[in-house]
Parts: structure tokens; sequence; C-alpha cells
């Protein structure tokens, strides 16, 4: 994906380079949340998994402060799926549009929503960016992917559901 440029912020997709901040941004940012092993970010980064196996690489989109020159925001999409896994804004630049802002560029068709942050749940946000909770089940019916403490939402592309609403109805 190209590079977009504003005024303060830069969005592109990291690179391998980018893996040691990416590592220390998620060390610092998830306080616990969930967590992101070096190996998971060489496999998301590059495609090659820790027992050697190649994948499709995911889309890795950064934000960052083109004054200061700081990672401020990293969001995490399957290339093909367009299913948005993880997304997570630096906690001193929120609601400053920066994950909206995220989402438009990466534009996902799909959301898997951890409904239990520290920082709240944030099915809110997405419900204003048009996306509708589809349930706690993920997007094949399977119930298993909601955790075990049923703290995972699908989410999903309103426009989109309501295409396939009408579909199915004719
Ligand atoms: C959720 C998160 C990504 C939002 O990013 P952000 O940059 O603060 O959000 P934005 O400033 O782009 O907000 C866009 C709109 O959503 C609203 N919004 C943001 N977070 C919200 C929330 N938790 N509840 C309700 N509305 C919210 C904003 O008020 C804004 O509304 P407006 O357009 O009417 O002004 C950020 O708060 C975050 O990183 N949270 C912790 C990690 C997390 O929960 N990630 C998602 C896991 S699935």
């Amino acid at each position: 994906m190209k590079p977009y440029y504003q005024d303060k912020w830069v969005i592109r997709e990291a690179t391998i380079d980018d893996m040691d901040n990416l590592v220390s941004f998620f060390d610092t940012n998830l306080k616990g949340d969930w967590f992101m092993l070096k190996n998971k970010w060489l496999k998301i980064l590059t495609g090659i998994a820790s027992d050697g196996s190649k994948h499709t690489p995911d889309i890795c989109a950064i934000v960052e402060d083109r004054e200061v020159h700081i990672l401020v925001a990293v969001a995490v999409m399957s290339r093909y799926t367009k299913k948005l896994f993880n997304l997570i804004v630096r906690g001193d630049y929120r609601n400053q549009g920066i994950g909206k802002m995220l989402m438009e560029y990466l534009h996902p068709r799909y959301v898997r929503c951890k409904t239990d942050m520290t920082a709240g749940n944030p099915i809110k946000f997405y419900e204003k960016l048009n996306y509708v909770h589809v349930g706690n089940y993920d997007l094949w019916g399977n119930k298993a992917l909601v955790g075990k403490n049923k703290n995972i939402a699908w989410m999903e592309i309103a426009a989109k559901r309501c295409c396939q609403e009408v579909m199915e109805l004719v």
C-alpha cells in the first residue's frame, strides 16, 4: 500500500526494519490485554512462521508523528480476507482521529474486536465507523473463536452486510 502523508502524520506499511519498534510499542501500550511475541511479528511482516513454513504476510499499517518521529498507532489486517485483528493507538494520542484514519486507510471488511480491553470496550468506536456486530461467532459460525471469556466480537462493515441481506432476499 502507498504511504499516506498528512501535515502531522504519515501512515505506511511496516517493514521488517520496524520490528523492534513494534515489539516495544506493543509491550508499552498493551498493558496485559494481550501480547505479541517476536516470532508472531516475523510471521506478520514476512509470512515466515517459526517452523519455517511460508504464508502470505499480513498488512501491518503504522502511523508516525512526523514532528517527533515516533510510532503512535498500529493496525494488523489479513491481506486477502481483510480481517482486522489488531488496532491500537498510543494512550496520549487517542481521540485525535488517528484510529479512524487508520481504519479509512485499511478499510477492513471484518473486525475481530476484543471487548474487555483495559482502555474500555471499543465496539462503539467501530459502530461509529459503520461496522455492525455480527455476534460472538466467527465468520463461519464457529463459536470457539470467541475466546474462553467470550470477549471477542466479530464486526462487519455495514454496507457489505446490507448488500448480502438484499441479495439473500432476491
Ligand atoms: C479504540 C481506539 C483504537 C480508538 O482510536 P482513537 O484514535 O482514539 O479514535 P478516534 O479519535 O479516531 O475516534 C473516532 C471516533 O470514535 C469515537 N471513539 C473513539 N473511541 C471510542 C470508544 N471507546 N467509545 C466510543 N466512541 C469512541 C471518537 O469520539 C470519535 O468520534 P467522532 O468522530 O464523533 O469525533 C483507541 O482508543 C485504542 O487504541 N484503544 C485501546 C486498544 C483497543 O481497544 N483496540 C481495539 C481492540 S479490538
